[in-house]
């Protein structure tokens, strides 16, 4: 691996990931631009999340994110709906403070070129909250463009609700757009 991108590969989870699951849902910086925002989050809902994310008996899956010389995984990625005949939606976590190093991008390549040479998928999408421009450039970049917009979409408790997009990629704009990721 080159020198400027960083090793990253995806695994299954495991149960001893719980600890990192947690201290990523409770990483302000990294929760802040998240979709739906939660209370909290426990050790205890942190273990059941990463039991459920263990699960391959629905039609979501989740991929732990690895990057070398990190112990412990940095943040997951997942596919939720794949399997029926509307496209499944990608959602990224990085949680801990390796953003803005090239982890996500990378992550997420991987994970859309599983989506459709391993599960099949036609398509891929994803909502991004508007005001999420790191998001959107990270997408962006693989090839997928901006299809619409949800107004008014996501409830905030500090002020008016907020935008959502929609965002897709299909399988030869991924593969011209991430060629070099992938290699
Ligand atoms: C969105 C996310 C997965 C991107 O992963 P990342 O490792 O931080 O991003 P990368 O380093 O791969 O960079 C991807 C693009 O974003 C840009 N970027 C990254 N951090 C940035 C920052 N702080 N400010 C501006 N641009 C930034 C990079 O320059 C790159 O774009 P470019 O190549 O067009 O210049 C990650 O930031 C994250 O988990 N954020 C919090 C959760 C989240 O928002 N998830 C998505 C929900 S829809």
């Amino acid at each position: 691996m080159s020198a400027d991108r960083p090793a990253v590969s995806l695994r299954p989870f495991e149960e001893d990931d719980a600890s990192a699951v947690h201290r990523w849902f409770n990483n302000p910086a990294a929760i802040a631009s998240l979709m739906e925002q939660r209370e909290g989050f426990s050790l205890e809902e942190a273990e059941g999340w990463a039991r459920r994310a263990m699960d391959n008996s629905g039609e979501d899956r989740k991929f732990a994110i690895v990057v070398e010389g990190y112990e412990e995984p940095v943040g997951f990625t997942a596919l939720y709906g794949l399997f029926r005949q509307t496209a499944p939606e990608l959602g990224a976590l990085i949680g801990d403070d390796v953003r803005g190093k090239g982890v996500g991008r990378r992550a997420e390549a991987l994970t859309i070129a599983k989506a459709f040479d391993e599960y099949g998928a036609h398509r891929v999408y994803g909502r991004i909250p508007a005001r999420n421009e790191v998001a959107k450039k990270t997408v962006a970049g693989l090839g997928w463009k901006h299809e619409g917009t949800m107004r008014a979409h996501l409830a905030r408790k500090q002020g008016p609700p907020d935008d959502c997009e929609i965002w897709g990629v299909l399988p030869d704009e991924f593969r011209a757009a991430a060629a070099d990721l992938l290699e």
